[in-house]
C-alpha cells in the first residue's frame, strides 16, 4: 500500500520517479457550436514497469489527451491551452512541434485502435518496419530487415521471415494489431500508450493481444498507458487507474482500491455496468447489468457544478452549484473529484470486476 501522497499527477511518489508526467493539461476545439473543452486540467503520471489504465465513456477525452502527449493533435482546430507533458523532466509541449514528435519517436510510442488505417496499404509490413528503422536509427537496410523479422517474431506473428513480404490487407485483424505493436516497439520506447488496442477484435484475440502487451511490458520494464473500455482487462493488467468524465480525471487510485471501494460515484456506476464474478450484496445473480442512466454531457454545454450530477445517484443540492468538485486526496494514494467521496468510500466493498476474457489475460 502506498504512503499518503498528494502528487498532482495522481502518481505514487513513494515508488520510482515517473517517466512521463501529464500535468494540468487543457485542450480545446473551436467548433461551430462554440469552444469545446475536450480535456480539462488532466494530470497523470506513469513510471517504468508500471501500467496505468485510463478509462471512461466515449468522448471523455482519452484519445485527445494521448494525441496531445504525442504531439499529434491537429492545431487548429485543437488548441493546447495550458499544461505540461514531461518526459524525464523535459516538457515536450515547450518544444517545437517537430522536435516534440522526434522526442516521442525516440522514447514514447503509441498503438492506435484502428490498425488498418494506421498502416500504409501500398507497402509491405516489412518495408514499413524497415523504413522506420533506417530513417530513425540510421542502421543499414540489411540490419533493419533482420530486425523487422525479429520484431514480428517478438509479437508472435507466425512465419515472420515470410510474412514481412505481405501487405497489411493480407493480415487478419488480430495479426495487423500485432504488426502495429511491432511498429510501436521498433525503436525501443520507454513508454507505450495503447489507445483501445483491441476494441475492433473478437474476445479471444483481445485476450491474446493483452497478454502479449503485458508480457512485453514486463520483459522490457516499459511504462504502459492503457486506454480501454474493458474494466476486466484493467482489473487484470493495470497497477493504477485514472477514470475520466467529460474531459476531467474524476478518480485516480491503485486499481484494486478503485475497483473494490470506488471513491467516485461514476467509478461505482461503471463497475455496476460490467459483469462480476459474484453478485453484489442484495443483487440478483441473474439480474441484468445496470446501465448508467442518461448520457455523457455535451461538452459545449456542461451542466453547472459537478458535470456528473444529472446522472449521479448520490447527487445533492450542493452538487449543482459551481464550482464543481476539484480532484482531491480522499485516502492514502487516492484522489477523487466528488463532494461526497468519503461517503462513497464508506459503501460496502464491490466484488472485483473480472469478466471471463480478462481471466485469460495474465495467465495466457
Ligand atoms: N476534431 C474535433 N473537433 C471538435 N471536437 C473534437 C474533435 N476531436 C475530438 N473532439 C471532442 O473531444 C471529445 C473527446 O474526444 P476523444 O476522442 O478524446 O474521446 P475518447 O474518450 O477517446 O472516446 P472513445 O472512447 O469514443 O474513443 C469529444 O467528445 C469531442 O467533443
Ligand atoms: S459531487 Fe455530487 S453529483 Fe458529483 S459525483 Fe459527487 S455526489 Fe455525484
Ligand atoms: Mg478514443
Amino acid at each position: 500500500m502506498s504512503t499518503v501522497t498528494d502528487d498532482p499527477t495522481g502518481g505514487d511518489r513513494s515508488s520510482t520517479e515517473p517517466l512521463l508526467e501529464v500535468e494540468d493539461l487543457v485542450v480545446e476545439f473551436a467548433t461551430s457550436d462554440g469552444v469545446v473543452r475536450a480535456v480539462d486540467g488532466l494530470s497523470w503520471s506513469v513510471s517504468a514497469g508500471e501500467t496505468l489504465a485510463v478509462v471512461g465513456e466515449s468522448g471523455s477525452g482519452k484519445s485527445v489527451s494521448s494525441l496531445a502527449v504525442m504531439g499529434l493533435l491537429q492545431t487548429p482546430p485543437a488548441r493546447i491551452v495550458r499544461g505540461s507533458v514531461r518526459f524525464r523532466g523535459t516538457d515536450l509541449l515547450s518544444l517545437p512541434r517537430a522536435e516534440h514528435r522526434r522526442y516521442c519517436g525516440d522514447h514514447v510510442a503509441m498503438v492506435f485502435q484502428d490498425a488498418l488505417a494506421a498502416l500504409n496499404p501500398v507497402y509491405t509490413v516489412g518495408f514499413q518496419l524497415t523504413e522506420a528503422l533506417v530513417a530513425r536509427t540510421g542502421t543499414s537496410r540489411r540490419e533493419a530487415r533482420r530486425r523487422a523479422v525479429e520484431l514480428l517474431d517478438l509479437v508472435r506473428v507466425p512465419n515472420a521471415a515470410q510474412r514481412v513480404r505481405d501487405y497489411p490487407h493480407q493480415f487478419s485483424g488480430g495479426m495487423r494489431q500485432r504488426v502495429m505493436i511491432a511498429m510501436a516497439l521498433a525503436l525501443d520506447p520507454q513508454v507505450l500508450i495503447a489507445d483501445e488496442p483491441t476494441t475492433a477484435l473478437d474476445v479471444t484475440v483481445q485476450a491474446q493481444i493483452m497478454t502479449l502487451l503485458a508480457e512485453i511490458q514486463a520483459e522490457r520494464q516499459m511504462a504502459l498507458v492503457l486506454i480501454t473500455h474493458d474494466l476486466g482487462v484493467v482489473a487484470s493488467v493495470a497497477d493504477r487507474v485514472t477514470v475520466m468524465y467529460a474531459g476531467r480525471a474524476v478518480e485516480q487510485a491503485p486499481v484494486l482500491d478503485a475497483f473494490t471501494r470506488p471513491a467516485h460515484p461514476y467509478t461505482a456506476a461503471l463497475l455496476r455496468s460490467v459483469p462480476r464474478l459474484e453478485a453484489l450484496p442484495g443483487e440478483d445473480e441473474d439480474a441484468e447489468l445496470a446501465v448508467i442512466p442518461g448520457r455523457p454531457p455535451e461538452l459545449v454545454a456542461l451542466p453547472p457544478g459537478c458535470s456528473f450530477h444529472p446522472r449521479c445517484q448520490r447527487s445533492v443540492a450542493g452538487c449543482r452549484v459551481d464550482p464543481g468538485p476539484a480532484l482531491r486526496l480522499v485516502a492514502p494514494g487516492r484522489r477523487a473529484a466528488c463532494h461526497l467521496a468519503e461517503e462513497q468510500l464508506a459503501d460496502p466493498p464491490v466484488p472485483v470486476a473480472a469478466p471471463a476474457p480478462a481471466e485469460e489475460v495474465r495467465g495466457g
